[in-house]
């Protein structure tokens, strides 16, 4: 991919496609400088549709399915002011200082994970280590109680993982559906546990502002529940995955920050721009007709920031595909910009950082267990993640 994307900074910056079944157009933005301003303006560039549309353009709008209106209604898909409002609700537990209250038990939850595994001299790194971690930080935050912590993995799994082969998508579908409609259903169970027995946790707290009168309604609240289980955990998973196996091949890099840890923070930096968990922002649609480096963009167009081809550019980082733990300035944008700027960047640079540390620390002289040209990724448009990542230690 990162061949391609190298291609379309070059002869095509913006690169507008029409989709050939319903004449719709996604626009692509590859160059940092164009990610930046798209990122920043969030005007002319929404995330609800409906603000590109007229009002009679509208009114014709199909209503919206019942599933999709309570699952939808979250801070990522809208706009100010109830973006605004949303994203005010939860912030509060997301900043620095919140975060890293919560060191001790990530290290905890990490140690335990490594404890179960440690005597075996190998393992999956993405299912044993990579992929329960995150969760388990995600769902204690949100007060999900321990025992239905596979089950929240696997919808959220489920509802975040479309296929690019249309036969499957089908099938795809109906699970996601038929995920979402359980997903619903023991939500309802727990929100209403917490209405009766309130806990410290970020459901209780949610649960209280709903009741509280007008801050949040009820999609809102569900709306809300789901995206900071996806958004926690199938983004941390790939910033872990992809930013072990890019140390791992490359034995100077992993020698230097073994010689001089100080170098963790800059090496999760690192981690983040060469191989971009979100390699492409989710959508936002253009609010009016625009003209970008001779590319007419039509109001309502989709469009697509490449994260990870904006991480890549040489125009801002030098020698971009070198992979180099000590690069400094290091402005990349894996994290987004501007007012959907991600809220959990904090959470997700302390697992990264605890992650790394504890699995160097811990499994001496790790390695990876199979050919990086053996390794294959997930197939999804938006996340950039490995199935599988064997690797083998020293016992
Ligand atoms: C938004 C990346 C981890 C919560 C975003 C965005 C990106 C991103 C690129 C902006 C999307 C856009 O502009 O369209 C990442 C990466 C992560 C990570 C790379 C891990 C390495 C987390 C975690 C949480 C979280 C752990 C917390 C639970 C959110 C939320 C938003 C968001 C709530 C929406 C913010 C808004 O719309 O105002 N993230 N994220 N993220 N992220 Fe993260």
């Amino acid at each position: 991919a990162y061949a391609v994307y190298a291609q379309m900074r070059e002869v095509a910056p913006v690169y507008r496609r029409v989709h050939r079944q319903d004449g719709r157009a996604t626009c692509f933005f590859t160059r940092y400088e164009d990610a930046v301003a798209v990122l920043r303006d969030h005007r002319r560039f929404v995330k609800d549709v409906r603000n590109c549309l007229t009002p009679e353009e509208r009114a014709q709008l199909p209503p919206e399915p019942e599933l999709i209106r309570l699952l939808s209604h979250h801070m990522l898909n809208l706009d100010p002011p109830d973006h605004t409002r949303l994203r005010a609700l939860v912030n509060k537990a997301f900043t620095a200082r919140m975060v890293e209250q919560l060191s001790d038990r990530i290290q905890q939850l990490a140690d335990r994970l490594l404890d179960r595994v440690q005597a075996r001299g190998t393992m999956d790194l993405i299912q044993d280590f990579a992929f329960p971690l995150p969760i388990s930080v995600i769902a204690e935050l949100l007060g999900i109680p321990a025992r239905d912590r596979n089950r929240f993995r696997a919808w959220s799994s489920a509802l975040v993982s479309p296929s690019a082969d249309s036969q499957r998508n089908a099938q795809k579908l109906a699970r996601s559906r038929q995920s979402m409609e359980d997903f619903i259903h023991y939500l309802g169970q727990i929100l209403e546990e917490r209405r009766h027995q309130p806990q410290d946790d970020l459901i209780t707290s949610l649960v209280q502002a709903e009741e509280a009168g007008d801050v949040l309604s009820q999609e809102e609240l569900y709306s809300m529940i789901l995206l900071l289980t996806v958004v926690g955990h199938e983004t941390t998973v790939n910033l872990i995955g992809n930013g072990m196996l890019a140390l791992l091949s490359h034995p100077s890099q992993l020698a230097l920050l073994q010689e001089a840890p100080t170098l963790l923070p800059g090496a999760v930096e690192e981690m983040l721009r060469y191989d971009c968990p979100v390699e492409r922002a989710p959508m936002r649609y253009a609010a009016e007709d625009l003209e970008m480096h001779g590319v007419r963009v039509r109001r309502g167009d989709a469009i697509s920031v490449v994260l990870g081809s904006a991480n890549r550019d040489p125009a801002i980082f030098p020698q971009p595909d070198r992979f180099d733990i000590t690069r400094s300035p290091n402005r990349h944008l894996a994290f987004g910009l501007g007012i959907h700027y991600c809220l959990g960047a904090a959470l997700a640079r302390l697992e990264g950082r605890i992650a790394v540390e504890t699995l160097l620390r811990r499994l001496p002289n790790l390695r990876l267990a199979a050919p990086v040209e053996s390794l294959r990724w997930r197939t999804n448009p938006i996340m950039r993640g490995l199935q599988r990542l064997p690797v083998r230690w020293d016992t």
